[in-house]
């Protein structure tokens, strides 16, 4: 078969079978863009340091071009006996410019080539990401502003703790998600080293320019070791870590969308086109979108796994398991932009025709507020009261879980107690009593109960308009 690349020691040829096990093209042909760029600007290094002519690049470059053209235009004939994209491409600018392309291999090995690609494919995804994290925080930051003061239960264990904001409660989700566009950004600069000049694995006999072939690519540096270079794929591995992280954040959000969306909460409703109905019960609004974005954290959360299991058991330099990196690291980056983009959506708003904002996400205000009526929200501030008139926490701390007890006794929550009534719950505790005042009343009511809350982090109205002043100028 001396078609293939590699066929001169072989006395037969592989298997219909084996050949199919071994192809990666029909999903390394996304990374073609890539794979030009490389080799464009490999050539270009060739011809610069003298070891290919001026004419074997011209050649070369015009060579590129038409099949960039082919490619875009669907006419490109991938071929499965040319094993990956780097043969295909190579096969197919030979057959166009002759010994020119043949020449472009000089000083170059698949597995740097290989390794160069991905880089150049994932910088692109991250940068993708970076800008689509963004647009979701834009979204969040709207909605939050939107209900910076909006009763919420806040939930420990899942059962009612204390009064926050909606927009506080949103705000959480702007700072999980800073910090996944800081690592992706971080894993950003470990993406961008120039593995090519790596060779098979110990390098070449060639004169070439690394530091030329890294600025034409806008690497930022190359990477220092041979066998380093075409063999680990930490970078890869660390991108999906970030990915799985990210995901975790919006699964999170999504358990909660789906939880106060369902009737019995009923703290929110969905757009339409986030949900879809149910064949059988003609009732049915079900929060699609949610529930596949937690399913799919179980993907990328596998593709971590698989990564670092490939990575585990291989010998330096490079092993062909290595081909099997490309699936799950493009199913990730896949997974991700697509989940971000309808995230984005979901989290966003549009203006009516009579100039009225219409959120996706729907707050049912009296529901959330009817919520924190049964919890005994603002107990921690009543001990909080009695703190700050004197009597030790642990002590108020016991003086209200017999209020507490009371107000369950009786059905009521405890702003609905007299002042009389409350001292009377607290008699046990007789050093409380005479603390209770008139101005008790301010204490227990949620307005009073989030305005207290007044530092930074915390959950009174200003200081989450200034949490999202702060995020806007980080963003800005
Ligand atoms: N398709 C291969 C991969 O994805 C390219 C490198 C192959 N190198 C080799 N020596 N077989 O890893």
């Amino acid at each position: 078969n001396p078609a293939k690349a590699w066929s001169g020691r072989f006395s037969e040829p592989v298997s219909d079978l084996v050949k199919r096990y071994t192809a990666s093209v029909f999903f390394d042909k996304r990374m073609a863009a890539q794979d030009i760029r490389g080799s464009l600007a490999h050539a270009r290094m060739l011809a610069r340091q003298g070891i290919i002519g001026a004419t074997d690049l011209a050649d070369i470059e015009r060579g590129m071009a038409q099949i960039i053209a082919e490619i875009e235009r669907g006419e490109f004939a991938w071929n499965l006996d040319d094993e990956d994209v780097h043969l295909n491409i190579e096969k197919r600018l030979t057959a166009l410019v002759g010994d020119a392309g043949k020449r472009l291999h000089t000083g170059r090995s698949r597995n740097d080539q290989v390794a160069t690609d991905i880089r150049l494919w994932l910088r692109d995804a991250i940068d993708t990401i970076l800008g689509l994290i963004r647009e979701f925080q834009l979204a969040v930051l709207e909605l939050a502003e939107h209900h910076a003061d909006t009763p919420l239960p806040g939930f420990t264990h899942l059962q009612v703790a204390q009064p926050v904001t909606f927009g506080h409660h949103l705000m959480a989700y702007f700072e999980m998600t800073r910090r996944d566009a800081e690592r992706f950004a971080d894993c950003r600069k470990r993406v961008n080293r120039l593995p090519l000049g790596a060779a098979a694995l110990a390098g070449t006999t060639f004169p070439i320019d690394r530091e030329f072939v890294a600025a034409e690519l806008g690497f930022d540096e190359v990477c220092f070791n041979s066998l380093d270079a075409v063999s680990d794929r930490d970078f890869a591995i660390e991108f999906c870590a970030a990915s799985s992280l990210l995901m975790t954040h919006l699964s999170r959000l999504s358990e909660e969308l789906i939880l106060w969306m369902s009737p019995r909460v009923g703290f929110i409703d969905l757009a339409d086109r986030f949900c879809t109905g149910s064949s059988i019960m003609p009732q049915k609004k079900n929060p699609d979108v949610p529930e596949l974005v937690r399913g799919k954290t179980g993907r990328v959360n596998g593709s971590l796994i698989a990564l670092l299991t490939l990575m585990k058991g291989q010998p330096l330099a490079y092993n062909k398991d290595n081909q099997e990196d490309k699936e799950p690291l493009f199913d990730t980056a896949d997974t991700v932009i697509d989940t971000l983009r309808i995230y984005a959506d979901m989290m966003g708003s549009r203006t009516d025709a009579d100039g009225t904002r219409v959120f996706n996400v729907r707050v049912k205000r009296e529901a959330m507020r009817a919520a924190l009526r049964q919890g005994y929200a603002t107990a921690t501030d009543l001990a909080d009261y009695l703190v700050k008139k004197g009597l030790p926490f642990r002590d108020a701390h016991e003086a209200v879980a017999l209020a507490v007890r009371g107000a369950e006794k009786r059905g009521i929550d405890l702003p609905e107690f007299t002042l009389d009534e409350l001292k009377a719950e607290m008699a046990e505790v007789p050093r409380a009593v005479p603390l209770l005042e008139a101005d008790v009343a301010h204490v227990l009511t949620v307005e009073g109960s989030l305005a207290a809350r007044q530092h930074i982090g915390g959950t009174a109205p200003t200081q989450v308009r200034a949490a999202i002043a702060r995020a806007r100028a980080a963003l800005a």
